[in-house]
């Protein structure tokens, strides 16, 4: 399949920008297009409630109801999934996402978010995602405090990614 054909999307969620902000990178790097997952009731991202709240509703697994998608991520061969670390695992948008989505047969690369303590999150994933080919996964350390270094490392790792299937 040549690299202009291949219909590319990085579907994600970002409470505080780190997310986004790779998101975008690897989407500009590739030419792929962004799904962003919002859920109905956002949790207040200042103050340190947001732990609370947010590490509950990870830890309890739950699955906050999302906003209509403005993508069917059916339509694409490769697919960059990406979350934000909470509470050692991948967040609860994603699980939305997981359960409303039946993805198969994809190819699926990986990415989070996290401030050094990714836990399961991507066994967690890989689970969530079984019957798709997983071709890679890569964690980022809260990018937004290194920009450019973290743009450069998401720029080689989609390109890497690509290179796997052209
Ligand atoms: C509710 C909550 C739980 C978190 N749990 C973890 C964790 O278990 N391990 C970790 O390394 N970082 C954890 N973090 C930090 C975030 O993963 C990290 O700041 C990430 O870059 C945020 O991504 P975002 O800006 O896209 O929301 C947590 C943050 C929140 C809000």
């Amino acid at each position: 399949m040549s690299g202009q054909s291949l219909k590319k999307l990085v579907v994600y969620y970002s409470l505080e920008g780190n997310t986004k902000f790779i998101a975008e990178v690897i989407a500009d790097k590739i030419g792929a297009e962004l799904l962003e997952l919002k859920p109905q009731t956002e949790i207040n991202s200042r103050g340190f409630l947001k732990y609370f709240v947010g590490g509950r509703q990870s830890l309890f697994k739950q699955s906050p109801k999302l906003e209509s998608l403005t993508k069917n991520p059916q339509d694409y061969d490769l697919l960059f999934i990406g979350t934000p670390v909470w509470a050692w695992n991948y967040a609860p948008p994603l699980r939305s996402f997981f359960s409303s989505v039946k993805l198969s047969g994809k190819k699926i690369a990986l990415f989070c978010c996290c401030q050094g303590q990714k836990g399961k999150t991507f066994a967690e994933m890989r689970k969530a995602l079984a019957g798709n080919e997983i071709l890679g996964e890569k964690e980022f350390f809260n990018p937004l405090n290194n920009r450019n270094e973290n743009k450069k490392t998401a720029e080689e790792w989609a390109k890497q990614i690509i290179s796997l299937i052209i």
